[in-house]
């Protein structure tokens, strides 16, 4: 699972950019702004560390609900940054994956996205994967349907894995919620069946390098288990 005591698989939840927005006077959408731009130094940081999978949650399900300026502004968010950061992607040999139903997407975040997957494919040693659009229970849905199209007539934790958008990358080992709410929101619940949960009350776009240094320090000292009596 973990290589030493560096986690393999990391999941943020980057929540808290609208209230760091109302704590300092601006609109939500300049929170989101905000958190879009510690991404980059969280994402390589980690890579740095010695963490193989990064997933971010940038996009649930759940998030149409918000007004549909704020949707717009994170979609335009997401399509910047993988604009941005196309060629960084490659030169690093970072594999970018998308969980989360495209379909629903504006067809220019939908083209970048596919654009950034077709281009980095070849790719494996790093993965940084964006949950956008993106639930854990429809995905478990999705994983038992396409199990069952498949001719599956009993489905195994195995089809579920095979089905799942995060087939072939190890389960995540470290989920960090920023903004001090200590929930899983539909992430990645299958994968994170034995993560160690990270709280902090810190907002997202406050989250830096340090920050990140304490997670991993805090989930170096803990011993983990996995049902059994003797730590792994
Ligand atoms: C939760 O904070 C944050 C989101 C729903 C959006 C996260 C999106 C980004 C950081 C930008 C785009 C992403 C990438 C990968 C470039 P919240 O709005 O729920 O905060 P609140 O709880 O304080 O209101």
């Amino acid at each position: 699972m973990t290589k030493g005591n560096i986690p393999r698989h990391v999941g943020f939840i980057m929540d808290g950019n609208g209230r760091w927005a109302k704590e300092h006077g601006k609109p939500r959408t300049f929170g989101h702004k905000k958190g879009a731009d510690v991404i980059h130094e969280i994402v390589s940081a980690s890579f740095n560390g010695g963490i193989e999978v990064v997933s971010l949650y940038a996009f649930s399900t759940e998030n149409w609900a918000r007004p549909k300026d704020e949707v717009d502004s994170i979609f335009d968010l997401l399509r910047k940054f993988l604009k941005k950061y196309a060629k960084e992607l490659i030169d690093e040999e970072i594999k970018l994956i998308i969980s989360g139903d495209l379909s629903a997407l504006p067809e220019n975040l939908r083209s970048e996205c596919l654009e950034r997957i077709a281009d980095t494919c070849r790719f494996s040693e790093h993965v940084l994967n964006i949950a956008i659009n993106y639930g854990s229970k429809a995905e478990i849905v999705r994983a038992v349907n396409q199990a069952l199209k498949n001719g599956k007539t009993q489905i195994s934790e195995e089809d579920i894995a095979e089905n799942s958008y995060t087939k072939g990358l190890p389960d995540i080992d470290l989920i960090v919620r920023t903004g001090g709410e200590q929930r899983l929101s539909n992430f990645f619940l299958w994968q994170a069946a034995y993560a160690e949960l990270y709280f902090t009350d810190v907002y997202w776009p406050d989250f830096h390098k340090k920050q990140l240094g304490e997670a991993i320090g805090w989930f170096s000292n803990r011993q983990r288990r996995f049902g059994d009596v003797s730590p792994k």
